[in-house]
């Protein structure tokens, strides 16, 4: 039973890092997960728009992760991708041949307006009521509304908000009341495998995911700050990568104590 429970950890452990990947890697526009994501997703950051191409929004990240499913057919999806990178721009909303980008949002009012009654209807709405769809509403998630400025070679630069406040609680208060749990379980037949002999040593190392943990989501909050705060995004993968490191040490313990455990 606990050999099935520990391969259980190990997999979950292995399956939320496909999620943090499937999940943050599109924010910066570009496959793979990198500082860049990190840090327009915990801090916010400017985002050169390149001619003739949209920068990435959040409304493109979504869409092409979480929200991919909710699109009636490919044809509607396609519609959308091709307004957000050609700019977002507001003629283009309504205008050309049926579906237009307008049209295509109206299946998202189930869930996206304030009276679908799901909290992010309140939280994200495209539209005032389920029946109608504002250009003004959506243009918050496109970053075609947002305040563009000029640098000095000419470049254009939109300035992407982090995540927000709200979105960031519930992720919290869902990793705060679960991730514990499993993982002082781990620590605990960590701990009963004896190794290694120093009893300092091990209690150290049985802490220690915990501890990063904790850092770990201290930094979410941090990388906020101004000016200071893209250090702590940094620290955010540093606190994720020890954590990593020092949960797989208790794993491979845990299992071989297991493995090797008369009865
Ligand atoms: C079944 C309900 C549901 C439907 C239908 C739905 N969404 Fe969502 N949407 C959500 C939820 C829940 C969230 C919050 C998820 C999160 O923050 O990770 C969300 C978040 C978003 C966000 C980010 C909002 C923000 O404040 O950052 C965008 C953009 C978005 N959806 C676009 C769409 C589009 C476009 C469609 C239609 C093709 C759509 N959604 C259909 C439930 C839905």
């Amino acid at each position: 039973l606990l050999i099935c429970f520990v391969v259980f950890l190990g997999a979950g452990y292995v399956v939320a890092q496909l999620n943090v990947l499937a999940q943050n890697q599109m924010i910066d526009g570009e496959p793979g997960l990198s500082f860049a994501d990190l840090k327009l997703k915990y801090h916010g950051g400017w985002i050169e728009r390149e001619p003739g191409k949209a920068a990435p929004s959040r409304m493109l990240e979504m869409i092409r992760g979480a929200m991919r499913e909710y699109f009636q057919t490919d044809e509607h999806y396609e519609v959308l991708v091709r307004w957000l990178e050609s700019g977002a721009g507001r003629v283009q909303f309504e205008a050309g041949p049926a579906p237009t980008p307008h049209d295509v949002l109206f299946t998202c009012l189930d869930c996206h307006s304030p009276e679908s009654g799901e909290a992010i209807g309140r939280e994200s709405p495209f539209g005032p009521d389920l029946f109608s769809v504002e250009y003004d509403m959506v243009s918050k998630f496109t970053l075609a509304g947002s305040a563009e400025k000029t640098d000095k070679s000419g470049r254009a630069r939109v300035w992407r908000a982090p995540v927000r406040w709200q979105a960031l609680v519930m992720t919290a208060h869902a990793h705060v009341l679960s991730v514990p749990i499993f993982v002082a379980m781990l620590g605990g037949l960590f701990l009963w495998t004896g190794w290694p002999r120093a009893q300092r040593r091990r209690t150290l190392l049985a802490c220690a995911p915990l501890v990063f943990f904790l850092a770990d989501l201290a930094c979410w909050w941090l990388a906020r700050l101004p000016g200071v705060g893209p250090f702590f995004v940094g620290l955010i993968a540093v606190a994720g990568a020890l954590f990593g490191a020092s949960y797989a040490l208790q794993w491979a313990v845990v299992m071989m104590a297991l493995c090797r455990a008369k009865v």
